[in-house]
């Protein structure tokens, strides 16, 4: 069946390099988190495997978070990227997902103060820049629940976590992914520390947008140790109000990250738009001057249609889109949109946590 409307999309099944990372189209699978790592070792397993290897056909897969130590779990059933049964688990996803002809990258994660102290090693708070609560919800056994209170991270523990990260980043290496995304959005540690509604530090990690950007960057620095130039992405997400998130200034925050981050070596920087999870921004940021700000290649998310991404692409407003609810129920994603085929619906009901069902048994067209 033949598009009605022709080549419009055509941009879009053009490849395009993203530093190293080379990708046969521009749709990106965005990452999501859909708890259903092994109970215990929080180990990725076969039905992940099949799951990912699904979708395989999209320009570049980027896994859900995947918290790089204990101290950095949020949520139940979120997969580690810690432990050697974690590395093994994800060897499983990454070698489907190369014999299935695909790329994916391994999102690092590390929830800072978006946490419980049921989930948190020896059941002490979870960390942050400053003590300040998020006032938002995580997930438990027992359902949502309240975020624990934070204590401020001590300026020697800083190096600690640059360290976990950097681990993180060498562990993913040995699970044969092809490069990592630092999850630098949506109000987790990295986002916590950049923005002053949760960062009031008063030590090189605080203060001034240099100071607060300065974690940010060591571990953005770290990984690229590990990886080499190309193959480190990184997700800002610079006015999403998830986790309880503010800043006074966004734009120079976020401009003077993305200067930063240009001689950095990066693959990609990865852009959450809008204030909330769905839709186009109402925050008068200027997501359309990222492109001057930033150096590198550009990925943008949140709510694009296929014309909506076909025309940024097409303005060179960016290299590739991200895509994440459609490909919850549509694994064959990119040839549908290429088709102009219908997308199938999403069971609700079985997004997060569970098995098979509304997870690997959304059929492609045949
Ligand atoms: C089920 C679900 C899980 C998500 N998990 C993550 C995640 O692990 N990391 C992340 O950066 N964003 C996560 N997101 C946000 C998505 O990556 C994406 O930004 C959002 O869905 C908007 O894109 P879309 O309109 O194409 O769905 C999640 C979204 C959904 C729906």
């Amino acid at each position: 069946m033949g598009r009605p409307d022709g080549h419009k999309l055509d941009v879009l099944f053009e490849p395009v390099a993203l530093g190293e990372l080379r990708l046969p189209n521009r749709i990106v699978m965005a990452p999501m988190t859909r708890h259903r790592a092994a109970t215990g070792s929080l180990a990725p397993h076969r039905l992940n495997a099949e799951y990912y290897s699904q979708r395989a056909t999209a320009g570049l897969i980027v896994s859900e978070a995947s918290q790089i130590s204990q101290q950095g779990q949020g949520y139940i059933g979120t997969p580690g990227i810690y432990s050697e049964a974690q590395i093994e688990g994800w060897r499983l996803v990454t070698d489907a997902v190369h014999a299935a002809g695909g790329r994916i990258v391994c999102q690092l994660w590390h929830v800072g103060r978006m946490s419980h102290v049921s989930l948190q090693p020896g059941g002490h708070a979870p960390v942050a820049p400053s003590a300040i609560r998020a006032n938002a919800q995580i997930y438990l056994d027992s359902g949502f629940a309240d975020t624990s209170v934070p204590r401020a991270l001590v300026l020697a523990e800083i190096p600690l976590i640059v360290a976990s990260y950097k681990q993180a980043a060498a562990n993913a290496r040995r699970a044969g992914f092809d490069g990592v995304e630092l999850h630098g959005a949506n109000g987790y540690l990295l986002d916590q520390f950049m923005r002053d509604g949760s960062n009031r530090r008063t030590d090189e990690y605080g203060g001034s947008v240099s100071n607060r950007i300065r974690f940010t960057l060591e571990v953005v620095e770290a990984a690229v140790g590990v990886w080499g130039n190309g193959r480190v992405g990184i997700r800002i997400a610079p006015t999403s109000v998830e986790g309880d998130m503010h800043d006074s200034d966004p734009q120079s925050l976020f401009g003077t990250l993305l200067g930063s981050l240009s001689s950095r070596g990066l693959a990609y920087v990865h852009v959450v738009e809008g204030t909330g999870e769905v839709g186009r921004d109402g925050s008068g940021f200027d997501f359309t001057g990222m492109r001057t700000l930033f150096s590198g290649s550009l990925i943008r998310n949140n709510g694009y249609s296929p014309d909506l991404a076909a025309a940024a692409v097409g303005a060179g407003g960016c290299d590739a889109v991200s895509f994440g609810r459609p490909f919850i129920a549509n694994p064959d994603l990119v040839r549908r949109f290429r088709e102009g085929a219908e997308l199938n619906s999403t069971d609700k009901a079985t997004v997060y946590g569970g098995d098979a069902r509304g997870y690997t048994d959304y059929l492609p067209i045949v």
